[in-house]
């Protein structure tokens, strides 16, 4: 059976020490559930650190992104091996910030799960349409082709455990939160699309969040549909009480 997956991307927010007073509320308030995981994804600056905190929880820690390449002349990057070297087990690709602002394309975000794989990192694959595709019926085909190009050449036993996040990027920091089922209809096009690419048993085992101005109010309606298994969470991820309420929730 599939987990449900909380996680929390905490974007560019929290230097050094908000973060770690971050983690030390959550850990304070976190009653952790054997079905519902957690993660946080706090900047690089702060993964060290947080690697730490995290000891002795179940608490997952991802980075928000990473380059494909290993090592080298690639000023401002950050590799998979260096996530892993300071306890790293996730790590958030294709976000449609990273698309829309910083021009990733889908053989981008290709390369990059294919370098997280290879590394041991769990990738938390982010897709999803923008409102304009949304309106002129194009959801769908925006969505198949993020899936087949960010997966192209990814075999199953690869792709295994990753965990898929489908984010309409209508509602992410919007307050303009998709309805369930406007959630659900995607979510269940998505885990078919998996079986025909892949296989059933795959479809089913994969992790596929929510992500979109999730709050502790809407948590619990979203993931009581059949294929919303959990939540990517941006502006509630940066409280405690609120994160914790949505797991709680989940
Ligand atoms: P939001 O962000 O919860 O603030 O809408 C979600 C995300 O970008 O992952």
């Amino acid at each position: 059976m599939r987990k449900k997956i909380v996680a929390g991307n905490w974007k560019m927010n929290n230097d050094l020490n908000e973060s770690i007073s971050l983690i030390n509320e959550i850990k304070e308030v976190l009653v952790e559930r054997e079905d519902v995981k957690a993660i946080i994804a706090p900047t690089f600056v702060s993964l060290d650190r947080a690697s730490q905190l995290l000891k002795g929880t179940n608490i997952g820690l991802s980075a928000q992104n990473m380059c494909y390449e290993d090592s080298g002349a690639f000023t401002g990057a950050i590799s998979a091996k260096m996530l892993k070297s300071v306890g790293c087990e996730y790590v958030i690709l294709g976000h449609s910030e990273r698309r829309t602002l910083f021009g990733e394309s889908n053989s981008d975000v290709n390369k990059k799960m294919k370098k997280a794989i290879s590394e041991i990192l769990t990738p938390i694959f982010c897709i999803g349409e923008t409102l304009e595709e949304r309106e002129n019926g194009e959801m769908k085909t925006v969505i198949e082709k993020q899936v087949r190009e960010g997966l192209e050449g990814i075999s199953e036993a690869e792709l295994t455990g990753t965990i898929v996040a489908y984010e309409p990027v209508w509602a992410i920091g919007t307050g303009k939160v998709a309805t369930p089922d406007q959630a659900q209809e995607v979510h269940a096009f998505i885990r078919n699309l998996l079986k025909e690419m892949y296989s059933e048993e795959l479809a089913e085992n994969t992790t596929i969040q929510y992500g979109g101005s999730v709050k502790p109010e809407n948590a619990a309606e979203l993931n009581g549909r059949p294929d919303i298994d959990g939540a990517l969470v941006g502006g509630a991820c940066l409280k405690a009480d609120s994160f914790v309420a949505i797991i709680k929730n989940a």
